[in-house]
């Protein structure tokens, strides 16, 4: 069993480096301002706002994504388990529209059918058999309710999605528009190879490619029914006020993003954040030192970090010597290795004990693997625990 609340709140009120190791330790101010910066730009460009909940998963980090007050209300989510996390804040009024952002299946549906109850679902199809599956479960259940979906278009990043320029992605418009199981709400893309982009004027034209994108999707309707082109991830998110697109009257524009209240090294390659935007840092402890390979050993591995890379090396730095990185991975332990530039002694550097905060490459990835997260304050000071949802 993990630390109980009552072990925890002991911490609230200590300065974060007495904490257990290893812990993820969260920067509350620094949230706030990246949700605030992030949202104040929405505002201007005058366009709506969905947020994805998966790099934290918790209610108290939704709530000020959407605006803290409901200013936004629609969500995206990548598990099943996020959506059952959200139903307090729709209860609340908060949440109104939660979109399952993976390509919908069978299985899925009794329980998204369930949740519809209590706040609106909306699914993702990106292939004709998603509709035929929506007919089966509707003729077999006796739903009368068409289930609003978001069709996924790949622009470029080979994940989910059917290709823009596939004659595929015509026929499967046609078939959804001819199906009384489904209705079309939007067209969702996703760049997630924005995050290869190395300056905000990259960002910016794969932005534009996104939206693009979409409203050439958005097109292929026949009917001219309102409809939503989603677009987003935060590397594009961050230049969202470089937006000049001018689209008729019937389409929505919609912001999607997750990463951008935690940020990472990852986010820091794009050149669109500046280091004091991080918000997520892991504490560990030096648990043993090598002078012969001028190496040191932390508590912190594969799991407590996540084996993810960016232009930064190593799986993780030091946040105060960050030419210190974690340059090889165990599952549950971390070498510190350090930059040939500047070359620093590991035995005056480091002592056994010692602790350590660390930056880490992908928030999302490696936040998902505490059961916990310490919340400070200006001072590092633990001011809450946060429980995200965990599990799918
Ligand atoms: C489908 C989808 N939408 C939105 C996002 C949010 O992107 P980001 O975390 O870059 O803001 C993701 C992230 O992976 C995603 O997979």
């Amino acid at each position: 069993m993990d630390f109980d609340p009552e072990q925890l709140n002991a911490f609230v009120g200590k300065p974060a480096l007495h904490l257990p190791t290893p812990a993820l330790v969260l920067s509350k101010p620094t949230i706030e301002r990246n949700t605030t910066r992030l949202l104040d730009d929405v505002k201007k460009a005058n366009i709506s706002f969905r947020c994805h909940v998966k790099t934290l998963k918790c209610g108290e980090v939704t709530r000020l994504m959407l605006g803290g007050d409901g200013v936004h209300k629609k969500v995206v989510a990548s598990t099943l388990r996020e959506i059952r996390g959200l139903l307090p804040l729709a209860r609340e009024g908060i949440v109104e529209e939660a979109l399952y952002g993976l390509p919908c299946r069978p299985s899925a549906l009794p329980e998204l059918d369930r949740l519809s109850r209590d706040v609106g679902i909306q699914i993702m199809i990106d292939h004709e058999a998603h509709v035929d599956m929506c007919e089966e479960y509707n003729s077999r259940t006796g739903r009368s309710e068409p289930w609003s979906v978001f069709i996924k278009v790949d622009m470029g990043s080979k994940r989910a999605g059917a290709p823009l320029d596939s004659p595929r992605l015509k026929e499967l418009v046609r078939r959804a528009e001819g199906s009384d199981a489904v209705r079309i709400c939007g067209f969702y893309c996703h760049a997630g190879h924005s995050y290869d982009c190395k300056t905000t004027d990259a960002a910016a034209s794969v932005l534009h490619e996104e939206v693009n994108a979409a409203h050439e999707a958005a097109d292929m309707m026949s009917s001219q029914d309102p409809v939503c082109i989603s677009f987003g991830a935060t590397p594009t998110a961050h230049v969202v006020s470089s937006l000049s697109a001018s689209l008729p009257a019937r389409v929505n524009l919609e912001l999607h993003a997750g990463n951008f209240p935690a940020n990472d090294l990852q986010q820091l390659s794009t050149g669109s954040i500046q280091p004091s935007d991080l918000a997520v840092r892991v504490l560990a402890e030096i648990v043993s030192v090598y002078p012969e390979r001028n190496e040191a050993i932390i508590n912190a591995g594969t799991i407590a970090l996540a084996k993810e890379t960016s232009q930064f090396p190593g799986y993780a730095n030091l946040v105060d010597a960050p030419h210190w990185n974690a340059g090889r991975l165990s599952q549950e332990h971390g070498i510190l290795v350090c930059s040939e530039e500047q070359k620093e002694d590991a035995s005056k550097a480091f002592k056994i004990g010692q602790r350590v905060f660390l930056n880490v490459q992908h928030a999302c990835i490696t936040s998902a693997n505490y059961g916990w997260y310490a919340v400070v304050d200006e001072q590092d000071v633990v001011r809450e625990i946060w429980y995200p949802w965990r599990g799918w």
